[in-house]
């Protein structure tokens, strides 16, 4: 998997079609998509022109999609990949993923009351993942994976079925840096892909959040940014590479895009990750409360982590810079 992805979330039609043809001109070989986005068909048209200019080739591509959590069924799992291929134009996948460990009843796309969302002994993780890892033998995808798992969920995986994830995609940047997570992934051969390494900025309207830390200004990754003539979303990006995590920055601006691409070539000092190591306080952005409300899910039994790394200290945290948690890794 080429460690440098583009990202896709929120890219209107448009945008993303644009976004993807540049990218592929640029450099990057691999796009990270989801059913849920409601881009794909717009992602399969810049590729299909992109394949069609002879700019790339369909197997100089890495094409990651994700099962949305109404498909979790095992009888839902390959029409629902059969249906993100039709709407990208392609034969194969590279990885498929489970996109939440919840589940959602069919053909709800956003849930808009607490009955839309399945308790999580409904449709347990371990058959969603039976019928994703007889995927592979099918053709249709190369290699499955999941987001949004804890190291608990993921062992849970391979004790049911004896088969680790390929990847799994969660959050990650210096406020999120999951020591554990990453150790225990690695000692299973899961590798990790990084996905808010920006900060996830666009995301805080749509989620009605306000950001107190705002990782693209942070004090460090300027002042590191500034002494490496780098911006401040290279010095993100070159982290994840650094610690050997896949990074999927979205983007939908040209320079951005490019900029982005190029901080494949910025290489940090060990201080620079020391100084990034010390941000660490397990802030989650994107802490899926929206599937909590009302349903039998709830912030420990998603994360399988205390909610107190997270909610409460959001409210208590409001200074930039803040004395770090516990010692870096
Ligand atoms: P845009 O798409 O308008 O360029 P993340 O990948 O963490 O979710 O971050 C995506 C957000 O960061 C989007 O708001 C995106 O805006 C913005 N972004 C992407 N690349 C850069 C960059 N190089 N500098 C500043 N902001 C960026």
């Amino acid at each position: 998997m080429p460690a440098l992805g583009l990202g896709t979330w929120k890219s209107s039609d448009d945008d993303v079609e644009r976004a993807v043809r540049e990218a592929l001109e640029v450099g990057y070989r691999h796009i990270d998509c989801a059913s849920i986005y409601g881009n794909e068909a717009a992602v399969g048209r810049a590729l299909g022109a992109a394949f069609r200019a002879g700019d790339v080739s369909r197997d100089q591509v890495w094409i990651t999609t994700k099962l949305w959590n109404d498909s979790h069924d095992p009888e839902h799992v390959r029409p629902a990949l059969e249906r993100s291929l039709g709407d990208l134009g392609l034969d194969y996948l590279d990885l498929y993923l489970m996109h939440w460990p919840i589940a959602m009843k069919h053909g709800i796309r956003r849930p808009t009351s607490p009955s839309d969302i399945l308790p999580p002994e409904a449709i347990p993780i371990e058959s969603t993942w039976d019928a994703m890892t007889a995927l592979p033998a099918t053709g249709l995808s190369r290699a499955v994976g999941v987001s949004n798992f804890s190291l608990a969920k993921i062992h849970r995986l391979h004790a049911s079925l004896g088969r680790a994830p390929a990847v799994n995609q969660v959050e990650m940047h210096p406020l999120l840096q999951q020591p554990r997570l990453v150790e225990g992934c690695r000692v299973l051969g899961v590798a990790l892909t990084a996905y808010s390494p920006l900060g996830s900025r666009d995301s805080a309207p749509i989620f009605g959040r306000r950001d107190d830390v705002i990782l693209l200004e942070h004090p460090t990754v300027l002042d590191i940014a500034q002494r490496h003539g780098a911006t401040p979303a290279q010095v993100l990006i070159a982290w994840s590479l650094a610690r050997q995590i896949a990074v999927i920055p979205k983007s939908t601006h040209s320079e951005r895009i490019r900029e982005n691409f190029a901080a494949q070539s910025l290489v940090l000092t060990d201080d620079d990750r020391i100084a990034l190591g010390w941000l660490d306080r397990h802030h989650r952005y994107i802490d899926g409360n929206g599937f909590f409300k009302g349903t039998a899910h709830t912030y420990e039994s998603l994360w399988d982590e205390p909610a107190t790394t997270a909610f409460e200290r959001r409210d208590t945290e409001r200074l930039i810079p803040l004395p770090p948690l516990r010692d870096p890794v």
